[in-house]
C-alpha cells in the first residue's frame, strides 16, 4: 500500500535523483566509492545520533554505513528528504562532510544522511525500501 518503484538503471556513481513519496522527497543517491568509504571510516562515537532510523531494521539499531544502505546495496543510499530540525529540504553534495547542507539553520549532514553538526537531532529517516532487482529500488 502507497509504494513506488523507482528504475535507477540510468544513474551512475555520483548521481542524485528526488523522487516524491508519500507527499515527500525521497533522496536516492548513487554515492561515489569514496563517499561509501567515508561513511564507513566514520567511528560512532562520532556521530551526534548513533542510531540508524532505519524502518528496515530494529528500532535500536547502529547508524552504521551498512545500516544506512539498502540491504546489499551500499552504493546506495535511500531516505527522507527532510531535516530533522523543523523540515527543511537539505541540499545535497554540500556541507563539510560532503553530503547535505539545511541552510535553514545550518544543520550538516554526511554521506549517509547522518547529521554531525547543527541543531537537528537525528539522522534523516531511511523509509522501508529495497531493491527488487538490480536497477529497481521499491519504496514503502
Ligand atoms: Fe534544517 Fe533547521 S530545518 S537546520
Amino acid at each position: 500500500l502507497g509504494s513506488i518503484q523507482v528504475d535507477v538503471s540510468g544513474m551512475e556513481a555520483g548521481q542524485s535523483i528526488t523522487v516524491m513519496w508519500r507527499g515527500k522527497p525521497v533522496f536516492i543517491r548513487y554515492r561515489t566509492p569514496e563517499e561509501v568509504a567515508a561513511a564507513r571510516d566514520t567511528p560512532l562515537e562520532d556521530l551526534k545520533d548513533p542510531v540508524a532510523r532505519n524502518e528496515n531494521l530494529e528500532a535500536g539499531a547502529p547508524a552504521t554505513m551498512e545500516n544506512r544502505s539498502p540491504a546489499g546495496r551500499e552504493e546506495f543510499l535511500v531516505m527522507i528528504g527532510i531535516c530533522t530540525h523543523l523540515g527543511c529540504v537539505p541540499t545535497g553534495e554540500a556541507g563539510e562532510f560532503g553530503g547535505w547542507f539545511c541552510a535553514c539553520h545550518g544543520s550538516v549532514y554526511d554521506t549517509a544522511g547522518r547529521i554531525r553538526h547543527g541543531p537537528a537531532p537525528r539522522n534523516m529517516d531511511i523509509p522501508l525500501n529495497n531493491f527488487v532487482d538490480d536497477t529497481t529500488i521499491k519504496i514503502g
